[in-house]
């Protein structure tokens, strides 16, 4: 039976009857409108932890101005079958109200340094601080011994990881690999604003990426030339594209040949969707 809680109240006392017994918790923070991406990250939490805690909180402090906040897709409904059919026991879904009681705007933020700046922070500013500041709430609140993570979005992840290992939480940070669609198409719950013929081409961002990948592989040079012929071969094929761009796997600083730690990200709006997406090398 899985519970859905609104309160801080009813979550602390779960969460603190849980901790005097001595036994772990797993949490997977999401927005909602989960598809198996999402699945995954729950299924490895249940393989961390006798007990597995998801979140789903639209945060609007990680959307800018213009940006999909009043659109993003709300289905707690079917949210909350998904995740009572994997087994997990605690669903907590809180009003704006109840993470912000100050209010959105002045409020207490953390601001992680270095990885939140550069690639999606260039088109999305101040979007990871908003990521970092629900997240720390969130951990306060859940006091998890594990969170997962996807590495679809791997600048989140890395933000995530420095954000704990700043503030010493005693928490494992899990990234798990990305769950995609039979063509490629990493998924998202933003899939869903392409058209027909967008929906076609958006596999060719991963299918970019990957080219850029063998011909790291294969030796060519100078990765910066790499990087913009992908940009240039996404706009021809009709996206628009934000960034390419291969870094460092950990401080994602741009790297140089042969450096063996490095993954290839890129970022690029089709139609009404913004796209990212990345792999290790
Ligand atoms: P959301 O986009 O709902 O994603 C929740 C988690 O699911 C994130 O860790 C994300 O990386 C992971 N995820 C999404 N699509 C995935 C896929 N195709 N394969 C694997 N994992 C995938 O990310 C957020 O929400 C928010 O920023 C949040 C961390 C909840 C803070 O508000």
């Amino acid at each position: 039976m899985m519970r859905t809680l609104t309160t801080v109240e009813a979550l602390r006392s779960q969460v603190s009857a849980w901790r005097s017994a001595g036994e772990g918790i797993a949490f997977v923070p999401t927005m909602g409108n989960l598809h198996e991406g999402h699945l995954q990250l729950v299924r490895h939490a249940l393989e961390q932890a006798p007990h597995v805690v998801a979140s789903v909180f639209v945060n609007p402090t990680q959307f800018g101005p213009g940006e999909d906040f009043d659109s993003y897709p709300r289905t707690l409904d079917s949210d909350q079958q998904k995740l009572a059919a994997e087994g997990v026991q605690l669903l907590f879904a809180p009003a704006v109200d109840t993470l912000y009681p100050g209010g959105t705007q002045a409020t207490t933020q953390i601001e992680v340094p270095e990885v939140s700046h550069g690639l999606c922070d260039d088109f999305r500013p101040g979007h990871f601080a908003g990521v970092a500041t629900v997240v720390a709430r969130l951990f306060n609140l859940v006091q998890p011994d594990v969170a997962v993570f996807g590495e679809k979005d791997y600048q989140q992840l890395t933000v995530i990881r420095r954000m704990v290992r700043d503030l010493c939480w005693p928490i494992r940070v899990e990234g798990v690999p990305t769950v995609r669609e039979a063509d490629g198409l990493a998924m998202s719950s933003r899939n869903q604003y392409l058209g027909t013929a967008e929906r076609r081409l958006a596999p060719q961002l991963y299918r970019t990426l990957c080219e850029v990948a063998e011909q790291v592989r294969a030796g060519q040079i100078p990765y910066r030339e790499l990087e913009s012929g992908a940009m240039q071969r996404l706009a021809d094929a009709g996206f628009r594209p934000e960034y390419v761009a291969i870094r460092h796997a950990e401080t994602l600083q741009p790297v140089e040949r042969g450096e063996l730690n490095a993954r290839v990200l890129g970022a690029a709006q089709l139609g009404a969707a913004r796209l990212i997406d990345n792999l290790g090398l």
